[in-house]
């Protein structure tokens, strides 16, 4: 089954041409470089970027073979609402001049399913979320009964890795340049909460915990030496991290999951990579090129919701 997938919920625009669990093409455009200049995705630039690559990509799309082409599909929600717009608009304009569906695709449950790339999904499972939009917990009974357990309060996981490394001046988006200081060597606990029982999931307070440790040391001394930098980056990241496994052990313990799935922008995260796999004996983790948004996601879930249709 050939299918043309769009995804441009948030700073990625990516459409990929998909057939039968292989990707044929993909056309992915990072907005992350541009957006760098202000420290966070500017949504209304973010949708007009999407459109000057859509229509790049359209003219190399159109080079392929698209005969027998099943359908488009395209992330409908949730995202930013102007760049899903463009996606929908150009996954809709594309399957109508083609004679297909355009079928809107949840962009949650493309994480999920980006792990059937490589690896089979056992149901009931239970699906840990992160993104920089995003912190959920799903329990996933079948390719069409999903529920949400829990989500964060208030800041989404890839969001606090990004504040604090624009705090530290260390780059955007966050995450991988923290992820790059950790060092196992220096652990001290130093910002890690107290397990609070149940799901409730929350980040501002390590937020804040770590930016004020940050103004203290940097009272004392006007620049952070590379110690430091790498002692707040490893102590906060082991502090995420345990929330995170803990809050997926109380899930685990209450649904009692034949796999447990990984997915979302952290979950490219060594050390939640690492911890994750040790906390059940079937726990999926996905490819590193399925981490961040990617059509491909969406691609697969929409093939399995077609071949598997109720
Ligand atoms: O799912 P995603 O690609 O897109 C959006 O949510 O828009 O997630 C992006 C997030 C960013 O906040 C980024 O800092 C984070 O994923 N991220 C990481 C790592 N790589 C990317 N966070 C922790 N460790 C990483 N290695
Ligand atoms: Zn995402």
């Amino acid at each position: 089954m050939k299918i043309i997938a769009v995804e441009t919920s948030h700073d990625d625009t990516s459409v990929v041409l998909y057939e039968n669990k292989k990707i044929l093409k993909e056309y992915s455009f990072s907005q992350a470089g541009f957006h760098k200049q202000f420290g966070g995705t500017v949504p209304e630039l973010a949708s007009r970027k999407h459109l000057e690559n859509l229509v790049l990509i359209l003219d190399e799309l159109l080079k392929n073979d698209l005969t027998n082409l099943h359908h488009v599909a395209f992330t409908d929600r949730p995202g930013l609402i102007g760049s899903l717009h463009m996606g929908r608009l150009f996954a809709q304009a594309l399957a109508f001049s083609l004679n297909v569906e355009a079928r809107p695709i949840n962009h949650m449950f493309g994480h999920i399913f980006s792990v059937s790339f490589t690896q089979n999904i056992l149901y009931p499972a239970v699906a840990l979320i992160v993104s920089g939009g995003h912190t959920q917990l799903w329990h996933v009974k079948s390719l069409h009964d999903i529920d949400l357990i829990a989500e964060t309060q208030d800041d989404a996981v890839g969001e606090v890795y990004d504040k604090i490394a624009r705090t530290l001046k260390i780059g955007f988006p966050g995450g991988p340049p923290i992820d790059k200081l950790y060092d196992s060597n220096v652990i001290s606990g130093e910002f890690n909460l107290k397990n609070h029982k149940g799901y409730a999931l929350s980040f501002s307070g390590l937020k804040t915990k770590v930016q004020s440790y940050i103004l203290r040391k940097q009272k004392e001394a006007l620049k952070l030496n590379s110690f430091d930098l790498k002692y707040i980056a490893t102590n906060f990241q082991f502090a995420v991290v345990k929330i995170l496994i803990e809050k997926t052990q109380y899930a685990i313990s209450n649904y009692n999951p034949k796999c447990i799935i990984l997915g979302g922008g952290v979950s490219a995260n060594s050390l939640l990579r690492q911890e994750f796999q040790k906390i059940h004996e079937n726990a999926l983790v996905p490819a590193m090129e399925f981490t961040t948004d990617n059509a491909m996601m969406i691609a697969i879930r929409s093939a399995l919701l077609e071949e598997n249709k109720k």
